[in-house]
């Protein structure tokens, strides 16, 4: 049997993940026994929201010294003991930082004969059509309760959450405002029909450049970066707002989070803050992810992927998230 690669947890991180908070590991796996299959994986996902699991601080279990690193995958059905799967068939799941693994044939969908082509590829089910997609449309539309005409405002908007999330808060009528790191990514989210961009990293005060680019005030902010960003938003929200709590990027490798400051806002202004588990629409995530298809093909909804291929880069490319170096939906392609 051949050998492959994969990366474990090495040590639990405080701050930044380093390196050596990561070994890649050689190993042959065994043949699958009844009711398992071998998958040879294609692509995986790096994504922020899983510092907290590296360091056991999250809402799902932490990640145990020796544990593959977790994330969303495709792949290659190489080996099956299973009447689910046939040799060949492609199927998405939790496959992890690993180029093959072993798995039960549950928890894992199978992606054929689904119809995949130029406009919505395989590797979309792991992407808008995915977690952060998912994120993106249940936060904005469950938690921040918009009606047409409304103002949102969206931190880290570039990303696969936060791009997903505009053209999402577009086809409700809103009025649609990111905020992103650097010209290139604010200029992609005009062609996207924002409505406003900031560029955060270019602006010394960003509670003043939210002013200027929504004078009369946000309803909703959907917040993927929390700090000091979501103060700036916090004084701009107008009376009866909604914050998303998304993500908190700019947290998650703080020892001591920086925390939000401006809460006598949320007395003066009656806002309200809620937070976002997505696994929690598990049951509706079908017929979202039908409208997202949709959305797609209508040319409503554009997704933008970043793919580098070899797993020897993932520890690297992942710390290089919180760098703001990824431009989409960071994904791994394993060969
Ligand atoms: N609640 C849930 O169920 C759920 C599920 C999935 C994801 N999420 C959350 O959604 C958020 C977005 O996820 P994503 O997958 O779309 O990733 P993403 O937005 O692409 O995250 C990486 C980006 O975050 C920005 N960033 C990093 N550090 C920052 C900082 N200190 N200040 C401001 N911006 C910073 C950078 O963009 P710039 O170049 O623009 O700075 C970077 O490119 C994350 O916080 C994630 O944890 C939540």
């Amino acid at each position: 049997m051949t050998e492959f690669r994969k990366w474990t947890l090495a040590k639990h991180p405080s701050g930044m993940p380093s390196a050596d908070c990561f070994a890649l590991e050689s190993f042959t796996p065994d043949a699958p026994s009844d009711g398992e299959v071998l998958i040879r994986t294609h692509y995986f996902s790096l994504d922020p929201g899983m510092r907290g699991r590296l360091s056991g601080d999250s809402y799902a279990a932490g990640l145990k010294i020796g544990d593959t690193i977790e994330s969303a995958g495709i792949g290659e059905i190489i080996a099956s003991k299973s009447e689910r799967f046939a040799v060949g068939d492609m199927v998405m799941g939790g496959l992890g930082w690993t180029e093959a693994l072993l798995h039960a044939d549950r928890g894992l969908q199978k992606l054929d004969p689904a119809p995949f082509d130029d406009q919505v590829g395989m590797t979309a089910t792991i992407g808008v059509l995915g977690v952060p997609g998912l994120t993106a449309w249940f936060g904005l539309q469950d938690l921040g309760q918009p009606q047409s005409g409304e103002t949102l405002l969206i931190s880290s908007a570039a990303g696969p959450v936060g791009a997903s999330c505009g053209q999402i808060g577009k086809t409700l009528g809103l009025t649609v405002i990111g905020i992103a790191g650097g010209a290139e990514k604010c200029a992609y989210l005009s062609d996207l029909g924002f409505d406003a961009v900031i560029d955060y990293k270019a602006e010394d005060n960003l509670t003043k450049a939210i002013t200027a680019a929504a004078p009369d005030g946000v309803d909703i902010y959907f917040d993927n970066v929390g700090g000091a960003m979501l103060d700036a938003a916090i004084l701009n929200m107008k009376p009866k707002g909604r914050i998303v709590v998304s993500g908190q990027v700019a947290e998650y490798n703080n020892e001591t989070p920086t925390g939000i400051r401006q809460t006598t806002r949320f007395i003066t202004h009656r806002l309200r803050m809620e937070g976002l588990v997505v696994y929690d629409y598990a049951k509706q995530f079908p017929a979202a992810q039908a409208a997202m298809a949709a959305l797609i093909r209508d040319g409503k909804l554009a997704y933008k992927e970043d793919i580098s291929t070899g797993i020897e880069d993932a520890p690297r490319e992942y710390a290089a998230l919180f760098a703001g170096a990824n431009f989409g939906r960071r994904l791994i392609k394993t060969f």
